[in-house]
């Protein structure tokens, strides 16, 4: 891997380059297989999304649209505010379709438990959650992924789009940050 000055702040990886690689492989497949010729629209949640975003849909190898939508309910904090925000809308009318939301890690379920209503609201026939990461033991609201590729435990996790203060995003890993790096 090229340099970077992010190592010495992550306390151990969880997940490598290439495990991430083969797992996001694997949805990728398993997404074709259940929504070939069904033109689904990809709905990726900024910012967290972007990594996964783009390796997912060309993994997936559907004929299908992507749209993004902003949200934010962390306020640079570790823990989630419980209140979500729409920072970025939709562009797009998405009456009656099929939405495959990608989300970077579904933690306490605020976020995807507002978007789902939010988009259901909006008119889409059917949610499929896909979540590259699953932190179940922090769930709040009862929501449950469709397809996650790791469940991690509790701790604080960065890299592979993953922020902590919108930093650490692009490591090409996912990764557990050293505590000291936010109590500071
Ligand atoms: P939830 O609303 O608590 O489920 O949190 C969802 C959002 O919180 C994710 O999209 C992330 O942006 C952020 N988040 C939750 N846990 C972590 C973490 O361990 N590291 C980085 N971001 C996290
Ligand atoms: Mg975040």
């Amino acid at each position: 891997m090229a340099q970077n000055d992010m190592d010495q702040d992550i306390l151990k990886v969880l997940f490598n380059e290439e495990e991430i690689h083969r797992r996001v492989e694997e949805m990728g497949r398993e997404l074709f297989s259940r929504f070939q010729g069904r033109d689904p629209l990809f709905v990726g949640v900024l910012n967290g999304c972007f990594m996964f975003m783009a390796d997912l849909v060309r993994a997936s190898g559907l004929k299908s649209e992507l749209e993004f939508i902003g949200v934010s309910s962390y306020q640079d904090a570790t823990r989630s505010s419980g209140v979500v925000q729409i920072t970025r809308d939709m562009q797009r009318d998405i009456t009656g379709r099929e939405l495959i939301i990608v989300e970077d890690i579904l933690d306490s379920g605020n976020t995807l438990a507002f978007l789902s209503n939010y988009l259901m609201s909006k008119g889409a026939s059917s949610i499929t959650i896909v979540t590259m990461l699953d932190k179940p033991s922090r769930r709040e609201k009862a929501v449950r992924a469709d397809m996650a590729g790791f469940v991690v435990p509790d701790e604080f996790v960065v890299g592979y789009g993953l922020d902590y203060r919108q930093m650490y995003r692009n490591l090409p890993y996912i990764g557990v940050l050293k505590p000291e790096v936010y109590s500071k």
